[in-house]
């Protein structure tokens, strides 16, 4: 039986990208493995450092994860910051993990781009406790979209590193892992780009159909194809993937037909995407906001997960601890 884990930042609501990225792997994983899925709030901080939308945020996001079909009972569902095991392996791991490296992360260079005001040490050693998170459960499976291989790769190289300098075969060496061969990445509406939480052009679980709708209509396209069997540019294609996530294979095969035959109208296809789509997180979107309301479920899930994930993390904990040498008196 394989380890799986994953996590989300508690940053806003959960959107297409995530879902397909990560959470749709893990609901289907769940019953198989044992499985670790957390709310990654300690990782939020270094983004989003104030605290008025902190506890909300967190609630949203496991609300969400519940309504898409997490099963508490059978999981282990819970908040990054209630393991403080975590913190104390991220802080043995950074001794062991070097600056110039960590400098050169294609995240931690686009943050420095996205918020040069902010540049904190938390950005910076971020792969560290995204290992650190992974490699405390010794996770084989990772389920996560494309954007955060480069991360796994740390990972990688943060554990094995640890039984190298330490001489000993202790942590497994964790893998991306999605369904299909090739991670996802879900773009955006906008023409380029990977739909994400803070890229303004999200469409979430959450979403009301006419939001959708609103959304979908808006999506960059183009004037149409002018010759028979064209590429297709970005814009369209973007299209076409969602189309493929989440329409039948008929309603694909015909509009890739018609964008081959130049009789495609963006419109049509628009109006079906947004139904398909609407078909799809409407029942997500109805179990959201019970379970958001329901703070005894939500106390109880909470509770259950950072016992199970604390006695998971402790035993971990103790026998690094061993490893590097600390002996009680
Ligand atoms: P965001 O990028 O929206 O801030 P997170 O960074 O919290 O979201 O990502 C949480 C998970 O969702 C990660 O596994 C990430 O790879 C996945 N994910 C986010 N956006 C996408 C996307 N557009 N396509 C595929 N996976 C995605
Ligand atoms: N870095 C991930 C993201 O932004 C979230 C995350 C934190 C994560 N720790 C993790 C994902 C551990 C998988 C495993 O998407």
């Amino acid at each position: 039986m394989d380890t799986v884990l994953s996590g989300i930042r508690s940053t806003g609501n959960l959107h297409l990208g995530n879902y397909f990225g990560a959470v749709k792997n893990f609901v289907k994983m769940q019953h198989e493995n044992r499985c670790f899925f957390f709310v990654a709030d300690y990782h939020a901080l270094t983004t989003h450092p104030k605290p008025e939308n902190l506890h909300d945020n967190i609630k949203k996001v496991l609300s969400e994860y519940l309504a898409a079909g997490l099963d508490p009972e059978v999981a282990t569902l819970y908040i990054q910051s209630d393991v403080p095991e975590i913190i104390e392996l991220y802080l043995l791991l950074n001794m062991n993990a070097y600056v110039g490296e960590l400098e050169r992360t294609t995240t931690f260079k686009e943050k420095i781009r996205k918020q040069p005001e902010n540049v904190n040490a938390g950005l910076l050693t971020y792969p560290v406790l995204m290992c650190s998170d992974i490699i405390i459960h010794q996770a084989d499976k990772v389920p996560v979209g494309k954007d955060q291989e480069q991360n796994l790769e740390m990972a990688r190289k943060f554990a094995k590193r640890f039984n190298h300098m330490y001489g000993v075969e202790y942590f497994k060496l964790p893998e991306p892992y999605n369904f299909g061969d090739e991670l996802v990445k879900v773009p955006g509406l906008d023409g380029t780009g990977k739909m994400g939480k803070s890229d303004g052009n999200g469409i979430f679980l959450a979403d009301e159909p006419s939001v959708i709708r609103k959304k979908v209509m808006r999506a960059v396209t183009d004037a149409g194809p002018k010759e028979v069997n064209s590429t297709m540019p970005e814009p369209v294609a973007n299209l076409f993937y969602l189309l493929d996530l989440l329409s039948t294979p008929d309603t694909v095969e015909h509009f890739r037909s018609a964008y081959h035959d130049c009789s495609i109208r963006y419109g049509d296809l628009k109006k079906q995407l947004a139904e398909d789509i609407i078909n799809f997180t409407t029942p997500i979107r109805e179990r959201i906001n019970d379970i958001y309301n329901d703070s005894d479920y939500l106390r109880k899930v909470v509770n259950m997960g950072a016992e199970k994930a604390r006695a998971s993390a402790s035993k971990t904990l103790r026998e690094v601890r061993e490893i590097l040498g600390y002996r009680p008196f």
